[in-house]
């Protein structure tokens, strides 16, 4: 009688045709992500429909990606997956600022401006609000020459690369603090704003019940030679969404007070090397 196939069979073969790749994290990737990718085809017992169905998703996934538009990061996100992968690849000491995602909007090169200056055009309408804080080691000494790469939404919901009307490089700027590490950084109250829903990632989200809203937040690139980059957010602590977050990143150590036209926001960094402040 002729041996039948099993299904661990059939993965154990499929798994087999890597392993002669000469990268042997590659080996690793693929053979782990056909366990996880064949387990959940079995356990959801998929049908040719519905598997016909994720590939036509997939597919409109990839036709809206562009120059400045990024579906499959959108849809990371909205799966908790880069969140997940900045927590593995960030994870802070205990006394550290918490890292949060990254997200699709950041722009290199943003304008070096000087400490104090504002990253809001003139005229706008937003309420004024100046960030300050102290870029610290994880033993409480001032770090100078600590980079911080702001960047965040304009009063109207929108960053400046999704909006025509906008000049770029609106609502960003980098600063370097000095031998105190402090900063401060005159900015316009961020507000909440919704993720991009005019694609496959937005008819996923209305389909299964989801809303689309960030709370309002700033984000923050920190770096310093030595220590490890962080890149995080700080959060309104007014926000209604601060529960309910699109992309899963509100962290409470996060979450700040933003009345009053001043937010403080200091910031822990870690050492490149473990248990050392340089
Ligand atoms: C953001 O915060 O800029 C963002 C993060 C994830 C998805 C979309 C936007
Ligand atoms: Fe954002």
């Amino acid at each position: 009688m002729t041996k039948k196939i099993t299904l661990e069979d059939h993965l154990h073969e499929a798994q087999a045709s890597f392993d002669a790749a000469s990268n042997p994290r590659l080996v690793e990737i693929m053979r782990s992500a056909l366990t996880h990718i064949y387990a959940f085809v079995e356990e959801t017992k998929l049908t040719r429909e519905e598997w016909a169905a994720g590939i036509e998703f997939l597919t409109a996934v990839g036709q809206k990606c562009d120059d400045v538009r990024q579906e499959f990061i959108l849809l990371s996100d909205t799966l908790g997956v880069s969140m997940l992968v900045e927590m593995l690849n960030q994870m802070p000491s205990d006394v550290a600022t918490d890292p949060t995602v990254f997200g699709p909007f950041h722009v290199p090169g943003a304008p070096e401006l000087a400490m104090g200056s504002s990253i809001a055009p003139e005229g706008n309408n937003g309420e004024p609000l100046v960030f300050s804080g102290t870029v610290r080691d994880a033993k409480g000494a001032p770090l100078e020459g600590a980079r911080l790469d702001v960047w965040q939404v304009a009063p109207n919901g929108l960053y400046d690369v999704q909006d025509p009307a906008s000049p770029p490089m609106s609502y960003r700027g980098v600063f370097e603090t000095g031998a105190d590490g402090t900063f401060e950084i005159h900015a316009t109250r961020p507000v909440d704003y919704e993720i991009p829903t005019d694609g496959p990632v937005g008819k996923m989200l209305r389909s299964t019940g989801r809303h689309a809203w960030r709370p309002a937040h700033t984000h923050f690139m920190v770096s310093c030679p030595g220590y490890k980059t962080l890149i995080t957010h700080a959060f309104d602590a007014d926000s209604p969404h601060l529960g309910r977050d699109a992309v899963f990143g509100v962290r409470e150590s996060l979450i700040i007070d933003m009345n009053g036209g001043r937010a403080t926001f200091n910031v822990v960094l870690d050492s490149l090397l473990p248990g050392v402040a340089p």
